[in-house]
């Protein structure tokens, strides 16, 4: 059993990731979520949060966060994830509760009331996580490592350097890439290539209540991501969940790896040390490939799982 505890901005990709973890509990067991402002503002990206785990009737404790970057103005990406952050589908308003308006608190309660090591999966700019390692650094002995979706060796897709999460808080970044804690980056490099086809979206949508309601959502990130050149939809946010629940399913390789906090064309830029004769400690472990098949198999069983659980109820596996 891992504890994860997951910090995001959701977000369509976020939403799949938030969704596929809790189909899988047998084998993830939640601590909490918090939300952190990114794809759109924080109580847009809070209020989507709400809405999900109403809808799957879930227990899960959620705290809201920081608004916007450590220092920048908040940069939020309505282009890819709607005015509201999650458009596609109408959730019934339900009242899902928030523990605490206080992400940074929340999460250190939360990894020291835990008795074993936690992970954090982190799918959003890192400015939540940032500030716990900063503000609480006796947590650091408590966390097994962080698995966050962001950055890329080769390319970005905010800017032709940086990926969305880095862009928005470089300055947050930099402090979890160096504060020692052992990373896993599933980057663009392995994000862009486990996408879900326009087919594999379809047949979610004449499902169950739960895949209808993802596949509605997939259908608008879908038609969303052709503006970006995209033919299938990159499930950015679901590799980080997928690693924790099958890492066989992914290759990567162990980098020196640093974030740009540069203003202008580096700004977010995550670099590796490729050198043969590199010597600086390889702090992050890089996705580079990933078996899409089962990666999106994983995904609609989840999916398919959830639907049963909401017909009847749902027990863990
Ligand atoms: O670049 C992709 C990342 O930015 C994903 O986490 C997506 O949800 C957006 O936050
Ligand atoms: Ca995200």
């Amino acid at each position: 059993m891992k504890h994860i505890l997951i910090d995001c901005d959701p977000g369509h990709d976020d939403a799949m990731a938030i969704l596929t973890a809790y189909a899988n509990q047998d084998k993830l067991n939640i601590l909490g979520i918090t939300t952190v402002g990114g794809n759109q503002t924080l109580s847009k990206v809070t209020k989507n949060a709400q809405n999900l785990l109403g809808f799957l009737n879930a227990k899960i404790p959620l705290a809201s966060g920081q608004e916007g970057p450590l220092i920048r103005k908040l940069q939020a990406a309505p282009e890819a994830h709607g005015e509201g952050g999650l458009d596609g589908y109408s959730f019934e308003e339900k009242e899902y509760p928030l523990t605490s308006r206080n992400a940074v608190t929340f999460l250190r309660d939360r990894i020291l009331q835990c008795e074993e090591q936690v992970t954090i999966a982190a799918m959003g700019p890192l400015t939540n996580i940032a500030l716990l390692l900063k503000v609480f650094p006796k947590v650091h002995s408590k966390i097994e490592r962080i698995v966050l979706m962001g950055g890329g060796l080769s390319h970005g897709n905010c800017t032709e350097l940086a990926e969305f999460n880095i862009y928005v808080d470089p300055e947050a970044a930099k402090i979890v890439f160096q504060s020692g804690i052992p990373l896993v980056m599933a980057g663009l490099d392995v994000t862009e290539k486990a996408v879900i086809t326009e087919v594999e979206i379809e047949s979610l949508r004449n499902k169950g209540r739960v895949s209808r309601m993802a596949g509605d959502l997939m259908k608008f990130y879908y038609e969303s991501g052709k503006q970006f050149g995209f033919t299938d939809s990159p499930m950015h946010d679901l590799c980080v969940i997928a690693y924790l629940l099958e890492p066989e399913i992914f290759q990567g390789t162990y980098w020196h790896v640093e974030v740009s906090t540069e203003n202008g064309k580096t700004r977010g830029l995550t670099y590796a040390d490729c050198r043969l004769s590199g010597s600086q400690e390889k702090n992050v472990f890089v996705l580079e490939e990933v078996n899409r098949q089962r990666f999106v198999q994983l995904f609609l069983q989840s999916m398919e799982y959830l639907d049963t659980c909401h017909e009847n109820t749902c027990v863990n596996k």
